[in-house]
């Protein structure tokens, strides 16, 4: 028998994605979907009308809930400690599938990633836990570009730095870049033909310190600009997401007894929905960048080695290229000059997708085998 999966949170940035790649996979003929929500209930949505022609259900409602088999959210963290232990409490013993954060460093969850730690899902399913998570983006982008090594553990430590996009942070930043972006261009458009360049610069940057520039997502201007903080403060200065970054690894990877070492600087930057890494690799042995790139690109389908010219890197690894894609292009691979061990490299990848949603869409599939 199919079984039912509720979903909530379709409607946001992650939760469209998923939907649209649960279509382009066909998805929907192995389960009965049924649709939640926070605000449309009782309403009929054309966006789902082929797959749900039914009405959609109250998204807090336990009862209703308590009726799936598997729940995916990608409603967000509030949402998550709102319902979660509620639907627990009361005994739910369904499957609970989740894009936010909230619920990763459980000890009754997994952290879901499964070209990396697929026979670590396996073997929880068989265990009996219910509760899978989708990994930090940058993280699930990080441990798909440099599977290879770290399967061959190969990895001493990792220094990191991210350039994040707005999708990050939500449909309402991605909003926010494009009228800051909207708002600097008409208001210098005009000088551009005919004004020194230090003129506009000038009138560009009074615009954006202007009291009326919209920053309440971000609480900075991003629009010619960066923001180098993601969420909150931890005690030891980094940000939460900088360490999340070690602590998320180590757990996909199954060694937070043994932990390789990784530090980020993440850095909120102008992209619309392609996150970007540089990395600083200390290897544990010296091998040849061929070698190299013939681990990488052996580790997955989706990851691309890009050769370290001029041409392939302005083509193929930066967003605009990657945006939309399940590609994973790793390039700017080269030793560094500190040392043979130390290997420098740089990636992109789509936030929505390898960043949030197919994780999940993918988690489904293990359970309906
Ligand atoms: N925390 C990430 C970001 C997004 O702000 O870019 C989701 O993992």
């Amino acid at each position: 028998m199919k079984k039912s999966v509720g979903f909530v949170g379709w409607r946001g940035t992650v939760g469209t994605v998923l939907i649209k790649r649960m279509l382009e996979e066909k998805d929907f003929k192995n389960i009965n979907p049924v649709f939640f929500s926070t605000s449309l209930i009782g309403r009929k949505n054309s966006l789902i009308q082929d797959i749900y022609p039914d009405y959609i259900k109250d998204a807090y409602n336990i009862f209703d809930l308590k009726k799936m088999d598997i729940i995916i959210t990608c409603q967000g963290t509030e949402y998550t400690e709102k319902v979660y232990f509620e639907l627990r409490k009361q005994n739910w013993k369904g499957y609970w599938i989740d894009a936010a954060s909230s619920l990763r460093m459980n000890k009754d969850s997994i952290i879901i990633l499964d070209p990396v730690n697929n026979s670590l899902i396996e073997k929880s399913i068989k265990k009996g836990f219910k509760t899978f998570v989708g990994s930090n983006c940058t993280v699930s982008l990080m441990l798909l570009a440099l599977g290879g090594l770290f399967v061959k553990d190969l990895i001493e430590w990792i220094s990191i730095h991210t350039y994040q996009a707005a999708s990050g942070s939500g449909a309402k930043s991605m909003l926010e870049l494009l009228q800051q972006t909207g708002i600097v261009f008409n208001k210098i458009s005009n000088l551009i033909m005919n004004s020194h360049v230090l003129e506009i610069e000038k009138k560009v940057n009074a615009i954006i310190q202007s009291n009326d520039f919209p920053i309440e997502n971000f609480k900075a201007p991003l629009a010619y600009s960066l923001i180098p903080w993601i969420d909150k403060k931890m005690k030891n200065g980094q940000s939460k997401e900088e360490w999340k970054v070690q602590a998320e690894t180590n757990k996909i990877l199954y060694r937070c007894n043994n932990p390789i070492r990784l530090d980020a600087t993440c850095v909120r930057v102008s992209s619309l929905r392609c996150h970007s890494q540089s990395f600083l690799i200390k290897l544990k042995k010296d091998i040849s960048i061929p070698e190299v790139e013939n681990i990488l690109s052996s580790h997955n389908p989706w990851v691309k080695v890009i050769p370290n010219t001029i041409k392939d890197t302005l083509s193929y690894l930066n967003p605009i290229a990657v945006t939309g894609t399940l590609n994973i292009p790793i390039g700017r691979l080269r030793k560094s000059i500190i040392g043979s061990k130390y290997l420098s490299a740089f990636t992109v990848g789509d936030q929505l997708l390898w960043g949030a949603a197919e994780p999940i869409r993918r988690m489904l599939s293990f359970l309906i085998k």
